[in-house]
């Protein structure tokens, strides 16, 4: 072990990346690393009495380095580093160091054995993510705070913190709580709160609910679990014993059908079933006019699909398509598009550089005589439509998305949120792209007070000039 020096680092999948920037740059060669992350297993620096390496330190003189790995192989990377086995780290540190030094196309050579490791790793992850996506099963708890719903799963690997963003977003409206062994997770509806794990093998039997479900709140625990046939020609062996004993099955399969079918009828639908397998944006806006995940797509004249530039780096997304969009099939054509124009123009950005959608893809609207008359989409119908949106997103990738106005809040963020509190400040989502808030355009149509009204306009001109900034792009209108 002489001469292995220990990597100590926090922060999971992050954190290893950070370190394994600087130490590639410095061109630290893997044999002489032994990676540790904070908090998990023992201190080999402890054990062997290995020199911890300073990587933070080292930081501020990095050489420059081109990574030679796709987005696609980060990616992977990122699942794989959510498997249980701790040799993960310094698998991902050894094909970072032979795709960047050694041989770019490291990846094609499947009888590698590194390769091999790191995609069974890959897919064992991914595997176990799709489980754990589809047979967690929530329980209805009445609380003070109002309806919870808590679920308890044993995946196979420590991946919560990779699947809990899926259920924030299918169920960002309502308070959950889904209990492993290795930790927990809990959604208050604005922001999601770790805790400890409850004990391994702890299934739900009786007399260990109290103790189980005491972990977050007064109450009892005791998952549902539903589909038992296809549940059993599914579900490995292993998940079994967290299901109750035999004589009670029937008794909870009625029980839980009954939350289930509640915790069905609480949740927003989604579109994703409507979305095409391929996603990228043609197939996506061929597949729109298909959706009948809600009613409004066949009450509207069409679905309105985003437009602009499909690499762009500045996103903007608005409500929801308003008369003029609902006959053109484009967004953002009519008074309010006109407003955003003046803005955009104001702030140097053109148009067919940026890439304009809407939060909810068709026009809620009412008849009055023979009128329609614009409605406001509902919580729940932004819920059902943001399929469309993430897909969008995932496709185009921008660096700053603008949410004019809340609804494009909620549907961006997962979240409700007031103008006040977010107004002129970047926010942070996850590591894909930054997020400013700012007015609708149509709002600043119905503004009556002059004053009022110009200060909205310059407003929404700050954040656009901001975001026009944060993205990178240049001016390209004088
Ligand atoms: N308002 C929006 O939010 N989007 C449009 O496309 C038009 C008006």
């Amino acid at each position: 072990m002489k001469g292995v020096r220990t990597v100590s680092f926090e922060n999971g999948f992050k954190g290893w990346r950070n370190a394994a920037r600087v130490l590639l740059a410095h061109k630290i060669e893997p044999s002489d690393l032994e990676w540790q992350e904070r908090g998990k297993g023992h201190s080999s620096a402890l054990l062997w009495g290995n020199e911890e390496i300073d990587w933070p330190a080292m930081a501020g003189s990095s050489p420059q380095l081109v990574l030679n790995v796709s987005r696609r192989w980060l990616e992977m990377a990122e699942a794989v580093s959510y498997h249980r086995n701790p040799e993960k780290w310094q698998l991902l540190y050894n094909l970072i160091w032979r795709l960047t030094y050694e041989n770019p196309k490291l990846m094609d050579l499947s009888i590698d054995d590194q390769v091999q490791a790191f995609l069974s790793m890959e897919h064992g992850v991914r595997r176990d993510a799709h489980k754990a996506k589809a047979f967690v099963r929530f329980r209805k708890i009445e609380s003070e705070e109002g309806d919870i719903y808590c679920a308890w799963h044993e995946p196979e690997n420590p991946l919560l913190r990779y699947v809990a963003p899926f259920f924030k977003d299918r169920f960002s409206v309502m308070k959950w709580t889904i209990l492993t062994p290795d930790e927990s997770v809990h959604w208050d509806l604005k922001s999601l709160h770790w805790g400890p794990g409850c004990a391994q093998g702890q299934g739900p039997q009786n007399d260990s609910l109290e103790e189980l479900w005491g972990c977050y709140y007064k109450s009892i625990f005791n998952p549902a679990r539903v589909k038992i046939k296809a549940m059993k020609a599914e579900m490995p062996r292993k998940y079994w014993h967290t299901m109750p004993e035999t004589r009670l099955i029937e008794e909870l399969i009625f029980e839980s059908d009954q939350r289930v079918e509640a915790m069905i009828r609480a949740a927003p639908p989604s579109a994703e079933a409507y979305l095409p397998e391929s996603e990228d944006l043609v197939s996506l806006k061929t597949a729109l006019p298909g959706c009948r995940a809600c009613e409004l797509c066949a009450k509207a004249t069409q679905g309105v699909f985003g437009m602009g530039h499909p690499n762009a780096k500045l996103m903007l997304v608005g409500e929801q398509p308003g008369e003029v969009e609902d006959q053109t099939g484009l967004p953002f054509q009519g008074p309010a598009g006109q407003i955003l124009d003046e803005a955009l123009a104001e702030a140097s950005i053109d148009r067919d550089t940026i890439y304009l959608t809407n939060a909810v893809k068709a026009y809620k609207h009412r008849i009055e005589g023979k009128r329609r008359i614009h409605e406001k989409p509902s919580p729940r119908e932004v819920g059902t439509c943001k399929a469309w949106l993430k897909s969008e997103l995932k496709a185009v990738r921008p660096e700053v998305v603008v949410c004019l106005g809340l609804t494009a809040a909620l549907a961006v963020l997962g979240q409700s949120v007031r103008l006040m509190d977010v107004k002129n400040k970047v926010l942070e989502v996850g590591d894909n792209w930054k997020v400013i808030v700012t007015h609708h355009p149509a709002h600043i149509l119905r503004i009556q007070d002059p004053d009022e009204k110009d200060l909205a306009r310059e407003e929404l001109e700050t954040a656009l000039k901001l975001a026009r900034s944060l993205a990178g792009m240049t001016r390209n209108i004088t």
